[in-house]
């Protein structure tokens, strides 16, 4: 039988009086999860929004982006109004996804991805415009918030928000102007002085940082595990902590670690699960659906993927991220409308790109694992990494983040760095450009090589962010930069 879902009645059915709002919050969850209770994985369906005359259409988009992703096969959308469909196409081709819309005629069209969209109207521009301004008009006496890019409510930083959140299946997203800012402000938005943070050990340096350096002026104690050892976690609890963060793959080691025993201690001890999902992207990773609270990245990174933008980004509930948003006004921490633009221009190519990168990944990690002059691969697509089975079954991807460890030490990483001339020698990661780094030089530069050997990052240590070039060329630049003695 093929469910039927009238969306009117479920709105009915789960906030009595608010049939007519889709959006307000919690009632777009409990909407969500009144549908989704109707449904089985992989089924046909049918959507029927007849009656259904939204005030503000923000989440019926969602709702079935959300749907067609994780749940079902075919959706079938009926009794659409313009408005849903305005809202919902966008969406729906931004993430990548189609529907079915039955017109009201009865004839059939594809809506989002792979359909055929409404025309647009004649001269339009193709690509979104970008709003470089830093006001906008008012209409007057209004008491409305007024549009200003410091309040990351112009049209670009909206717009790229919208678009994370659903990726991540979050109730909402907001960029800021750097991944520091994004790791900053999540943790803001949940600490108070007084307040304990438990944090993983393997975390990126500067957000190490962040916390050494700044934390305790603000009174709040931060702790570190390893975040490998799951019963660490619990043991490091205080009655104080009120947040635990950690990265997952982590740099430059690419373990994939276990987030639901770590939700299910925070959830019983009433904690913010925070997570840096920077290096999987919400191509590969989803850390909401495990548990986690809220999602910080470096947009910097995947989300861009271009190097040519400096930016973070924060997924969550509406009131954490409502919170963020409080704190990014006052902060001063909004990204820049021409970096939202960008930014809107990668996600665009977010999914093809990281999945791309995960084939050259394995590729080359495959070729490295055979390769006499490195002695180890971290990479979580090998049999050979002790994440193995486990990433089996969490990510969609496996990355293209890989470390090696040369046989040869510093001297052989650096005249393999030398030798290079496809990838570059650069830190960060993410874009279209094969990067490759020394994390004894970068993430790493403030342990002893002991306390590096120790942490499993000897020197010798390479770290690869593989772009988009061809695998063959990017495999032939790495073998003749080997042969160099
Ligand atoms: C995992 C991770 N998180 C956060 C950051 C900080 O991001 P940004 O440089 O965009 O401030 C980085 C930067 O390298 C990173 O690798």
């Amino acid at each position: 039988m093929i469910p039927h879902i009238m969306v009117q009645a479920v709105l009915q059915q789960s906030v009595a009086g608010f049939y007519t709002d889709l959006v307000t919050r919690p009632t777009g969850r409990a909407v969500r999860e009144n549908i989704e209770r109707d449904l089985l994985p992989g089924t046909i369906a049918v959507m029927d929004f007849t009656g259904v005359g939204c005030l503000d259409y923000s989440c019926a988009d969602e709702i079935v982006a959300k749907l067609v992703r994780d749940k079902v096969k075919v959706l079938l959308l009926r009794g659409l109004t313009d408005a849903h469909r305005e809202a919902i196409e966008p969406v729906l081709a931004g993430a990548g996804l189609a529907v079915l819309c039955e017109r009201a005629d009865g004839a059939l069209e594809g809506l989002g991805a792979s359909g055929d969209p409404k025309a647009r109207a004649d001269w339009t521009a193709v690509a979104p415009p970008l709003y470089q301004s830093s006001t906008f008009t008012n209409p007057v006496g209004s008491t409305a918030e007024v549009l200003y890019s410091r309040y990351g409510n112009n049209p670009n930083q909206v717009d790229i928000g919208r678009r994370l959140a659903l990726l991540e299946g979050a109730d909402a997203a907001l960029f800021l102007a750097s991944g520091m800012a994004a790791a900053a402000l999540a943790h803001l938005a949940v600490l108070r002085p007084g307040d304990h943070l438990l944090a993983s050990e393997w975390i990126y340096g500067g957000v190490y940082r962040l916390f050494r350096e700044e934390f305790g002026k603000l009174g709040i104690d931060v702790s570190f595990v390893n975040p490998t050892q799951q019963r660490t976690w619990k043991r490091a609890m205080r009655k104080t902590t009120r947040a635990v963060f950690l990265e997952t793959p982590t740099n430059p080691l690419m373990r994939v670690l276990d987030l639901e025993p770590v939700a299910t201690v925070c959830k019983a001890e009433g904690l913010a699960l925070i997570v840096d999902s920077t290096f999987a992207s919400p191509v590969n990773f989803r850390p909401l659906e495990h548990g986690a609270d809220l999602v910080i990245h470096s947009a910097t990174k995947y989300l861009n993927g271009h190097t040519d933008v400096i930016a973070g980004a924060v997924a969550g509930t509406d009131q954490v991220v409502d919170e963020v948003r409080r704190l990014m006004q006052v902060w001063g921490q909004a990204i820049d409308p021409f970096a939202a633009w960008l930014i809107d221009r990668g996600m665009r190519t977010l999914t093809v790109r990281v999945r791309r990168q995960n084939e050259i990944g394995l590729a080359v990690a495959e070729w490295c694992a055979k390769q006499d002059a490195i002695s180890k691969v971290h990479y979580p697509g090998l049999p050979s990494h002790p994440d193995h089975e486990h990433a089996k079954r969490i990510l969609s991807g496996f990355g293209g983040m890989l470390g090696i460890e040369l046989k040869g030490g510093v001297r052989a990483a650096e005249r393999f760095l030398r030798a290079l001339t496809i990838a570059a020698h650069a830190p960060s990661l993410g874009g279209v450009e094969t990067l490759v780094s020394e994390p004894r030089l970068t993430s790493h530069a403030s342990l002893t090589a002991e306390q590096r050997a120790q942490a499993g990052i000897p020197d010798g240590f390479l770290r690869f962010s593989l772009g988009l070039e061809d695998p063959d060329d990017l495999i032939a630049d790495f073998a003749q930069a080997l042969a160099r003695h």
